[in-house]
């Protein structure tokens, strides 16, 4: 994977530009990002997939911003989405709605309705009501929905709990065992076509046996599947390659393809697949600046600008995220919990950490590129920061920081209450 910075004598740079010169010009917190990191890390699953047909549709969710959809559409990239939201944002980036694929486990009439107008590569289906649902909306428009059933596998990711999501405990599609029940009554209705199958069992996998047996126990459907007289277009794996955070050591997009293409081999399906995190993550940082340092007896705490409702991931998952100063310093080097000024005790960045810091100091918190910004939220009224995007020597604003009015539009005051 990719990594945004390098350090020259303990300064920290992306691309040409250093995190320092950013931090000054923008203001901090605020998010970059590497066009060629974000890049690199899509044409590398490019390579790995060379020999096989196949739709990289990347996961808009970890990363929505216009810009970044726009480097990914530019060079060829489909995209997973879970709403209307995130199919407006792919077209408005310049994104073809033939390589959509939508996903979500809730989608409405409305929803289905855009994006049958708008001609999506396939639904991604996730329960018999869905399907019922979407076979009524395609008549009403005079279309037929392409479907892939999503099946869960009933794999264990061993990845955190709340980004596990190919287990039977779990809320996502449909039981492998029913599968092909529900494949046969899709293959009835009127207004539906099955194009497909796919699965997608959790996030942040740091080892490829699971992607393995999530795919073997796919193919043993596809089979009986093609015994019954369905046949599939299409097979797609979903996201979920890990990255490295702290001393995680995930495959790379090509050792993670050279597992599976062989399962495939003399297979025809077209390969699809749905990566978010391993794309963006380590494009990314978010920086912050030291605005106090204070001390509880032995206990330290750095207390930074940016918060839980910049970054959410620690406090929700209890994620490990590396944090540096961007420059060297000469402070004496203390354990520090990095917190924030959110007034919840949850609200921290790091814990923990060996740090050379003091008050005015920027830190630079790694691996933010994915699931950072999008998670970020108004919590204490807080603006949210915004978005920088680094090519070669270039720096690109693309979002703006919130302002005031930005919090509060839309919405209203109670008329007054007349005195008579
Ligand atoms: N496809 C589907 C259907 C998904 O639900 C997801 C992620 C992906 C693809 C992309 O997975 P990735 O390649 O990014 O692992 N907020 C959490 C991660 C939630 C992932 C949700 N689904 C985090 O910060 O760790």
């Amino acid at each position: 994977m990719h990594h945004a910075t390098s350090a020259q004598n303990g300064t920290l740079s992306i691309e040409g530009v250093t995190l320092e010169t950013i931090a000054t010009q923008f203001g901090t917190p605020c998010y970059v990002y590497s066009k060629a990191a974000i890049s690199a890390n899509f044409l590398a699953y490019q390579a790995a997939l060379a020999k096989k047909n196949h739709l990289i549709c990347y996961a808009v969710k970890a990363n929505s911003n216009l810009a970044v959809l726009q480097t990914l559409a530019q060079l060829g990239a489909g995209f997973d989405i879970v709403s209307v939201g995130e199919l407006e944002r792919v077209l408005r980036a310049g994104g073809d709605p033939a390589k959509v694929v939508f996903s979500g486990v809730a989608k409405t009439a409305s929803d289905i309705t855009r994006a049958l107008e708008l001609g999506i590569h396939c639904f991604n289906v996730e329960s018999q009501a869905e399907l019922v649902l979407l076979n009524s909306v395609a008549q009403a428009c005079g279309k037929t929905a392409p479907v892939s059933l999503r099946v869960n596998p009933d794999v264990d990711a061993q990845t955190h709990p709340y980004i596990s999501t190919g287990l039977k405990e779990n809320k996502f599609g449909i039981d492998i065992n029913l599968a092909s029940t529900v494949y046969q009554q899709a293959a009835g209705m009127s207004h539906i076509e099955v194009v497909g199958v796919d699965c997608h069992i959790g996030s942040q996998l740091v080892t490829i046996e699971p992607f393995v047996a999530a795919l073997e126990r796919l193919l043993i459907l596809v089979d009986q599947l093609a015994d019954m007289g369905i046949t599939l277009k299409h097979i797609d794996i979903g996201g979920g390659l890990g990255v490295r955070y702290d001393s995680e050591q995930p495959p790379t997009a090509e050792q993670y393809m050279s597992a599976i293409l062989p399962l495939l081999a003399n297979r025809s399906e077209t390969l699809l697949l749905e990566p978010g995190r391993s794309i963006v993550a380590n494009a990314g940082v978010l920086l912050t600046q030291v605005q106090f340092t204070k001390s509880n007896g032995d206990k330290h705490f750095a207390i930074v600008d940016a918060a839980m409702n910049d970054m959410i991931r620690p406090a929700l998952y209890q994620a490990w995220m590396d944090i540096q100063p961007v420059q060297p310093s000469h402070a004496e080097t203390l354990t520090y919990d990095v917190v924030g000024p959110v007034c919840e005790t949850g609200d921290f960045l790091a814990k923990d950490r060996a740090l050379a810091i003091s008050a005015g100091d920027y830190l630079c918190l790694f691996s933010a590129g994915a699931y950072g910004f999008v998670m970020s939220s108004n919590y204490n009224s807080r603006t949210r920061a915004p978005e920088i995007m680094v090519d070669g020597e270039k720096l690109h604003l693309i979002r703006q920081r919130e302002t005031f009015d930005d919090l509060v539009r839309g919405e209203h005051l109670l008329p007054a209450v007349s005195s008579c």
